[in-house]
């Protein structure tokens, strides 16, 4: 058996900065990366035998936690059929039904990630309204496709900069860069370049800047301008989706396109998007829009996202995770009192952040005023004391419903550690 440091050293050798998507790589927090060999219910082991706590639920998908036993028995089930057949199957219809059913979408898309499914639906809308302007927020992530791969610039609402090396300038400069929950920024872009714009891209809760709510004025907003300016609104529900109810966050009722992925496929690769059945005719091979994907619809993912919807379907799994994270925001704003560090936790639902600012903050600006330094700090504590957090400031944690009370009551006694160290790291 490889212990953690075999592993991460053979990583090194083989992929670039060791792992095979960046924040794995804890570029952003102290120590090294833990290699998982394991996952049962809320919990992770490493390879040197060490167990965590675990609130990263790989990046969100596991609502229900690890290896749940329905989902794992589907998955089995459906891998003794075959894995791939490049031809439609049963478990696509399974999936499908139960998606369109508790969304109310028309007619959807299964694609095998989030990126794909951002992707397609602004391809959609361009095609759809004849316009390629796309406006997305400040700090909110929809996949690393060229285009949603675009920072803001120095303005308050100004076309993008490429945010990665490689997008061309061509490209970032069909995204305008907005900051987040912020209507009057949108009611001027929507003023001067309304008749420009394909589509607005957002998340109904930020939770790629670490969680960040929105604002009910924003919602409105995102609810009317874009529509009275023959602009579409795709709602990027991949995190949000399933995650604070069953079906969509209800957010953005009246959103053109949905993105969905993460938790509908129970922790295998999938993502989705789709709208009504008009829009949705405009995609190949109904319409000219093309997309197309060699493992789409994948009979493993059908199945784990089916078992994991029946599972969710009831409620219990929503009430369950969501009263556990109000113990967890409670426990974390208590440790941070005690110790005199100044801290806040964001959530809603499920998720949550705590920053390392005096409140929660309202975008992407002010949630980078949170001292990184002191995250990095109380990261390192809480791995130490076996608590596996996202690994940094910028995610959002997900409390699932395997987790327990004892476990957010040992997560809550390392936070009353871990923020004395931040605190004695403060003091000279
Ligand atoms: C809101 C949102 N949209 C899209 C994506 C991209 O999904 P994927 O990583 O499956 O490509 C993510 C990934 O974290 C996400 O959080």
């Amino acid at each position: 058996m490889l212990d953690n440091e075999t592993i991460r050293h053979a990583a090194r050798g083989l992929f670039p900065g060791g792992v095979n998507s960046p924040v794995r790589s804890y570029r952003s927090v102290d120590g090294a990366p833990r290699p998982i060999v394991r996952g049962q219910g809320a919990h992770v082991f490493d390879a040197d035998g060490m167990r965590y706590i675990d609130y990263i639920g790989a990046f969100g998908p596991m609502l229900l936690g690890h290896a749940h036993p329905a989902v794992t028995a589907a998955i089995q089930a459906a891998a003794a059929d075959g894995t791939a057949f490049g031809a439609l199957t049963p478990g696509e219809v399974e999936l499908g039904r139960r998606v369109a059913a508790a969304t109310g979408l028309e007619r959807l898309r299964f694609v095998n990630s989030g990126t794909e499914a951002t992707m397609t639906a602004i391809r959609l809308a361009r095609a759809a309204t004849g316009r390629d302007l796309v406006v997305k927020f400040d700090g909110g992530y929809h996949g690393h496709s060229d285009g949603l791969l675009v920072k803001a610039g120095s303005g308050v609402a100004t076309m993008g900069l490429s945010d990665s090396a490689g997008v061309p300038g061509a490209v970032a400069g069909l995204t305008a860069v907005l900051p987040y929950n912020d209507p009057a920024s949108l009611r001027q872009w929507f003023e001067s370049r309304g008749g420009e714009t394909a589509a607005v891209i957002v998340e109904p809760v930020a939770g790629n800047m670490g969680l960040v709510a929105p604002r009910p004025e924003f919602l409105t907003e995102l609810l009317h301008l874009p529509r009275e300016h023959g602009a579409l609104l795709i709602a990027d529900e991949v995190i949000t989706g399933f995650r604070l109810r069953y079906g969509l966050s209800g957010l953005l009722p009246g959103a053109d396109i949905i993105c969905l992925g993460k938790i509908i496929g129970g922790g295998l690769p999938i993502g989705a998007f789709g709208g009504s059945a008009a829009l949705m005719s405009q995609i190949a091979p109904e319409g000219p829009v093309y997309q197309a994907g060699t493992l789409s619809g994948n009979p493993l993912a059908m199945a784990a996202g089916a078992a994991t919807l029946d599972t969710l379907a009831g409620g219990a799994p929503y009430r369950r995770a969501e009263e556990l994270a109000r113990h967890l925001e409670n426990a974390l704003g208590a440790a941070s009192t005690r110790a005199g560090v100044e801290a806040s936790v964001a959530r809603v639902g499920s998720m949550l952040t705590l920053f390392f600012r005096a409140s929660p903050p309202r975008d992407y600006a002010e949630a980078r005023e949170s001292d990184t330094p002191a995250f990095a700090t109380f990261h390192a504590a809480m791995l130490g004391r076996g608590v596996m957090l996202p690994p940094s400031q910028f995610e959002t944690w997900f409390v699932s419903a395997a987790h327990t009370e004892s476990d957010i009551d040992a997560t809550a006694f390392a936070a009353h550690e871990a923020m004395h160290a931040v605190a004695a790291r403060a003091t000279p």
